[in-house]
């Protein structure tokens, strides 16, 4: 007999699909869905040692989404800009150590998505709770856009937008579960991208909130 996902994963895609995104981004399906439980608690350990936070932009507003960082450095925002910092400004130590089976899922990730011999050093810890929203931006505090974007959803499901080079075109409306990692890089690598206002809900691992795990090979 031919096995089923079948009652098992009720999403509205088989596990596995791939969805392109872009020349360059594409989203997988459930990649991550094994793995979720590990990377759960391997979010806890990081904040017990590095705490969520909403950091403060350029222009003085406080950001919704709360943020947290493993690896070399932490992607950070305050007055003076935005900047990748190899300690956390709310404690002065160096940001935990990025765990392997991250850096393992990232770069079997991005090798799925076409992009070989990824090694990120960084991880941005996003926390969504619900009605918080990441407006369109590009991810352009990196050194080498040769490098692609690894992003890995947590939690309740959320509505990821996905754009072109330019603010201004349209962003495409995708729905990301628990599990489910997008990938961009190449002619993607400057996408616009954001995420819609979270839905309220109630996930079994995490709660009322999604978690966003973003591997970059930033320094
Ligand atoms: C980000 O762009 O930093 C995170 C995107 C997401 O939460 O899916
Ligand atoms: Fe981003």
């Amino acid at each position: 007999m031919m096995p089923s996902n079948q009652g098992l994963f009720p999403s509205e895609a088989p596990l596995g699909e791939r969805v392109e995104l872009s020349q360059g981004a594409v989203l997988l399906r459930g990649f991550a869905a094994s793995e979720v439980p590990a990377l759960v608690e391997a979010v806890d350990e990081i904040q017990a040692l590095a705490p969520f936070r909403r950091m403060i932009t350029p222009g003085g507003h406080r950001m919704s989404v709360a943020m947290t960082n493993c690896g070399e450095a932490g992607w950070v925002t305050d007055r003076t800009g935005y900047r990748y910092d190899s300690r956390d400004p709310e404690t002065g130590r160096p940001w935990p150590p990025m765990p392997d089976l991250l850096k393992k899922l990232a770069g079997r990730a991005a090798a799925a998505g076409g992009f070989s011999r990824f090694v990120p050093d960084v991880c941005l810890i996003n926390r969504y709770n619900p009605g918080t929203r990441l407006s369109l931006h590009q991810d352009r505090d990196e050194h080498d856009y040769q490098q692609p974007i690894v992003s890995v959803s947590i939690g309740l499901p959320a509505v990821f937008l996905f754009g072109g080079g330019e603010r201004t075109e349209r962003p495409r409306r995708i729905r990301v579960e628990s599990g489910d990692v997008a990938v961009w890089g190449g002619p993607a690598r400057l996408n616009f991208h954001g995420v819609a206002p979270l839905r309220d809900g109630f996930d079994p691992l995490v709660g009322n909130c999604r978690i966003n795990l973003t591997f970059r090979k930033a320094l």
